[in-house]
């Protein structure tokens, strides 16, 4: 088939990755998808600052909106609402099927962004968005689309999860842990959103979402960080014979629905006590599945870059076939529910 010409929208962390795998693996993504994948463009905001040996400077760009006017791909991993957001929407209407890592934007405006994909007949995919390389949200959308899901609970934010095993594990200090997370590519732009739990949060949100087949926005996620754990209060746990995580957890029951993030003492025997670094954890409860465990790296730019990949192959295959992806958008069109107590 003809080749599909892909936007990149960010070459940080995650963009730079999905750039190499782009070009180095270019012939095994052809064979996969049925067509090359041409990459067409890279935006940034600067196209001086130095860049990975890997990165084709002569497709830099600062010119986002022209790029995704005329893609079959648009791939965003730049973050923020905006102009994440603007050039969603416009790649969406311009007929382009979109990736997009960015949790804390579909969060906010999920149900824009898939009610536009909707409309346009393409597919918008966002499997990097929660617990980066583990696959969570095909499992929970399709695989157990037949199912009850009751309870997700887990750990979904790396930069949390590796400050607070440094400070368990090497007596670190917060602020010392906050930096080398951020300086290893684990953190935020505004690393505020990890250790207030707001990214923990905007995933619950959207696993909330697909797990009960409803609409489940930021604002009702109650949420506590990690910023007022102490030394003290690790050293205390570790004597107790636990450990803190930051745990977030999305229940549903007969009163309803219930999706908090906090920080919680976690026996050291249990599974989640050994989850170390910024690798996360997700437990689903199904009613006829039973329990099931995701486990793998949820930060860092090849493990996201890998979640990114499988959805640019899945989008791209569905182009070549002339298909869309099923269920995408299955909550845009949702009710939002009465939440409950649970
Ligand atoms: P970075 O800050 O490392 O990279 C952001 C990139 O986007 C940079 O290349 C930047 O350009 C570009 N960019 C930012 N704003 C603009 C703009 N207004 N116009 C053009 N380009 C812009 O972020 P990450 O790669 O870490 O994260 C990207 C996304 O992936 C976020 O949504 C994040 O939440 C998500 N994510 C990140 C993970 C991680 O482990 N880092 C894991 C899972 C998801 P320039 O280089 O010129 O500054
Ligand atoms: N900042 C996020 C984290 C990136 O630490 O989990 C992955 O979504």
């Amino acid at each position: 088939s003809e080749p599909l010409k892909v936007a990149l929208l960010g070459c940080g962390v995650v963009g730079t990755q999905v750039a190499r795998i782009l070009l180095e693996h270019r012939d095994e993504l052809a064979a996969r998808v049925g067509a090359p994948l041409e990459l067409a463009g890279i935006a940034v905001r600067d196209v001086t600052v130095p860049r990975d040996a890997v990165i084709p400077t002569q497709l830099l760009t600062t010119d986002a909106e022209s790029l995704v006017d005329d893609v079959d791909i648009v791939i965003e991993v730049m973050g923020g609402i905006e102009p994440a957001r603007t050039l969603i929407l416009r790649g969406i209407a311009a007929g382009a099927s979109v990736i997009t890592a960015n949790k804390a934007l579909l969060a906010q405006d999920g149900p824009a962004i898939f009610e536009a994909a909707d409309a346009a007949g393409v597919d918008v995919a966002f499997e990097a968005a929660v617990a980066g390389a583990i696959p969570i949200i095909r499992p929970i959308r399709d695989s157990l689309a037949g199912d009850k899901i009751n309870r997700v609970l887990g750990i979904v934010n790396g930069t949390t999860n590796y400050v607070l095993d440094q400070m368990t594990k090497h007596g670190l200090g917060f602020e010392q842990a906050v930096k080398d997370a951020q300086a290893l590519g684990y953190a935020e732009a505004d690393p505020t959103a990890d250790v207030e739990g707001h990214d923990a949060a905007a995933k619950a949100a959207i696993l909330a979402s697909l797990a009960f087949h409803t609409r489940v926005s930021l604002d009702q996620v109650a949420c506590e960080g990690i910023t007022k754990v102490t030394a003290d209060d690790v050293a205390w746990a570790k004597r107790s014979g636990h450990v803190i995580k930051l745990l977030a957890i999305c229940e549903q029951n007969d009163e309803g629905v219930g999706v908090r993030v906090h920080p919680a003492l976690v026996p050291d025997t249990h599974p989640l006590a050994t989850v170390s670094d910024a690798f996360n954890a997700v437990f689903v409860e199904a009613a006829n599945a039973g329990p099931l465990m995701f486990y793998g790296q949820g930060a860092g730019g090849a493990p996201t870059a890998s979640a990114v990949m499988g959805d640019v192959v899945s989008s791209a295959r569905n182009r070549v076939a002339g298909a869309r992806g099923a269920g995408e958008s299955n909550y845009a069109n949702l009710p939002v529910v009465d939440f409950g107590t649970a």
